[in-house]
């Protein structure tokens, strides 16, 4: 079982960070290969929408997105982290969802050669808003559940916690336990 983590904050050890490590802990302890991708040390472009990708399931952009593609691929459960920046997902892990365009054709369908690797991975998603009111990533919910349902993924679940300042939330026991215990589903076949 391979999980992959992909953080999509760019404060290196604050909160979408902490939660993050949390889930691939809760993952590891599961007895899954664990592997952590810090999007914002990667170089990532925004979809061009050139509508190559949909002919040859292989992107025109030549970045880092390439080598994420194939981890995305060989992965069995996927945990995404991110907080909300202006009632929304951060700039990197957007440019990032926006280029899994190509594991599609063009009718939106599953490109064949994906769909045997795409049958029966899992996701989940962690939020973090400043907000006390959690439902403020409820965007983010919603573009992530979407797109799971989309790709014919299996939906783990969601953590949405509030925290405002770096490593707020190391403080938030429960939370933690939250998402420690979402990794570990996530790593449960
Ligand atoms: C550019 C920017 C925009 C933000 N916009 C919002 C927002 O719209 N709503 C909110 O509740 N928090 C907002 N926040 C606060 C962050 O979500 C919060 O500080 C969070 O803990 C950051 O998580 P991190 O430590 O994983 O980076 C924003 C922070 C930044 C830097």
């Amino acid at each position: 079982m391979k999980v992959l983590g992909i953080l999509g904050s760019p404060r290196i050890g604050g909160n979408s960070d902490i939660l993050l490590d949390q889930a691939l802990a809760g993952a590891r302890e599961a007895g899954a290969e664990i592997e952590k991708i810090i999007l914002s040390q990667k170089k990532i472009s925004g979809c061009l929408d050139c509508g190559k990708c949909n002919e040859t399931g292989v992107c025109v952009i030549k970045d880092d997105m390439g080598e994420i593609h194939s981890k995305i691929l060989e992965a069995d459960a996927l945990i995404h982290s991110v907080p909300v920046y202006f009632w929304a997902m951060t700039s990197q892990m957007k440019a990032y969802l926006d280029r899994w365009c190509a594991f599609f054709d063009e009718q939106w369908s599953m490109q064949k050669a994906y769909r045997p690797k795409f049958n029966g991975k899992k996701i989940a998603l962690i939020t973090i808003c400043g907000d006390s009111n959690i439902s403020t990533a409820d965007p983010i919910v919603h573009s992530f559940k979407n797109t799971s349902d989309f790709a014919g993924l299996t939906w783990v679940g969601v953590v949405q916690a509030s925290a405002g300042s770096k490593g707020d939330i190391s403080r938030n026991e429960a939370v933690k336990k939250k998402a420690f215990d979402l990794g570990k589903k996530a790593a449960t076949p």
